[in-house]
């Protein structure tokens, strides 16, 4: 089928790649000129394992085109997918500025029966404003020949770092559809991963959306709060959580206490759902404080190792990890901003290392030392404090870590190093509720 996805974020860029990979033909659209020209040279423009592989086959085989116009798109594609930005407003609402841009321009360049499908997160009832804003927006000559087009909802639940694995073997693809047509090309496009396809209307799957990121930002922060209440009895949440994973009606999956959550998703998803519930008139107070808990547990971290270190003012900490999570490079509402933001304010010094973000992170931190890798992070600091869970930082030396460092104080904002006998090899080491601060 011949498709265009409007974005080449991370959903848009990742989705395109993969439908082409799975026997369409895809033509990315993306108004920064820049990145469209780089995409033509064949360059991913986001870190994303597998993606630039991947991108590289399916351009040689002529399946995946780039352009950076809406109307190329639109005329040489029966289903175009939204995914551009949704970014949050002040107020917590989602932004949908760049979505009903879109959603003209396509309307502007109609001119036989398309699919426009919302990929981007979007609050309930969207896709219907989409709608209406392409009924709008024809062009005369289609308004009185009533061009026929179906709007339809295919919220994507790709996680950054395995984006690629997710989309070929998803757990599900939802479709929401009001019509028949509709639901058939959906189907069409998906048949070739062969998955369980959940079809409903298109506010219900709006909802499926907002609900699951808002359900699992609840499980983190559910274990976040279980993690505050281990530290105070002397109770260790690795195992509280294996106790409780175990139960097939828990799982144990979105349930490692931490530093809280971060990333483009569930930060701003959850303002979106809160803000969606407030509207409609119901006040969500369970997901509010699924939030507090989350802002409360980088500030307990904070004053964990500010208690710990004694005095800030003056020493240095070295930080392993700056993106929001593993195997990205994105640092979106990562969890090491504020804590950063806060350590430096106190007065410390800050050096720092980060296998993939660093450049990103160079745009967000000023006054920051970034090093090579751990040991050039560790030298001379007073601690080392872990915020994002790379791989490569479970295979550290750390005998040789702990002839450089100044003071050898681990401060472990992932529980990375659940078995590891740091305390041995003569640390001090701090965890996230494993039952030693108080
Ligand atoms: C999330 C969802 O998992 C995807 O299904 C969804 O498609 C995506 O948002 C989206 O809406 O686009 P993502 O933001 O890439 O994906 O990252 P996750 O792996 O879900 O992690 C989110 C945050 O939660 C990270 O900061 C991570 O460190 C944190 N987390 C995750 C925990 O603190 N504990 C956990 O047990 C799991």
């Amino acid at each position: 089928m011949n498709i265009g996805i409007i974005g080449t974020g991370y959903v848009g860029l990742v989705s395109g790649v993969c439908l082409s990979a799975i026997g369409h033909t895809v033509i990315c659209v993306d108004n920064d000129k820049e990145k469209v020209k780089k995409l033509k040279n064949g360059i991913a423009t986001i870190y994303e394992p597998g993606l630039q592989e991947l991108m590289t086959k399916q351009i040689k085989k002529k399946k995946l085109l780039f352009s950076d116009s809406i109307k190329e798109a639109a005329k040489k594609s029966q289903v175009i997918f939204i995914a551009v930005g949704t970014p949050s407003k002040k107020n917590g609402d989602a932004d949908l500025t760049y979505v009903e841009n879109v959603a003209r321009q396509i309307a502007e360049s109609m001119d036989s029966y398309k699919l426009i499908v919302e990929k981007s997160t979007v609050p309930a009832e969207t896709g219907k404003r989409i709608e209406h804003t392409i009924k709008l927006n024809l062009p005369k000559q289609a308004r009185n020949r009533s061009v026929p087009f179906d709007v339809a909802s295919n919220p994507e639940f790709l996680r950054e770092g395995s984006a690629i694995a997710d989309f070929m073997n998803p757990d599900r693809v939802v479709i929401g559809v009001e019509s028949k047509k509709a639901e058939e090309l959906l189907k069409e496009i998906y048949k070739p991963l062969k998955t369980k396809i959940i079809v409903t209307n298109m506010t219900s799957a709006e909802i499926i959306k907002h609900a699951s990121n808002s359900f699992l930002a609840t499980k983190i922060s559910f274990a976040n709060a279980l993690s505050q209440i281990c530290d105070r009895v002397g109770a260790d949440i690795l195992k509280v959580t294996e106790g409780m994973g175990y139960d097939q009606r828990i799982g144990s999956s979105f349930l490692n206490a931490g530093i809280g959550f971060g990333g483009s998703c569930f930060p701003k998803d959850v303002d979106a759902f809160i803000r969606l519930s407030e509207k409609s008139g119901y006040d969500f107070h369970l997901l509010k404080a699924v939030r507090q808990t989350n802002e409360e547990q980088k500030a307990a971290f904070v004053r964990l190792i500010e208690d710990k270190l004694w005095i800030v003012k003056g020493k240095t900490i070295g930080v392993l990890g700056l993106a929001f999570k593993p195997n990205t490079d994105d640092m979106r509402n990562a969890p090491s901003v504020d804590i950063i933001t806060r350590l430096q304010a106190e007065g410390a010094k800050i050096k720092a290392y980060d296998p993939q973000a660093m450049e990103q992170a160079k745009k967000v931190f000023k006054d920051v030392t970034f090093c090579a890798d751990a040991y050039g992070v560790a030298k001379s600091s007073d601690c080392v404090v872990v915020l994002t869970e790379w791989d490569e930082f479970r295979k550290i030396d750390f005998k040789k870590l702990h002839k450089v460092m100044r003071q050898p104080m681990i401060f472990d904002g992932r529980n990375l190093y659940k078995n590891d006998n740091l305390v041995e090899l003569g640390f001090e080491y701090y965890g996230i509720g494993r039952g030693e601060k108080s």
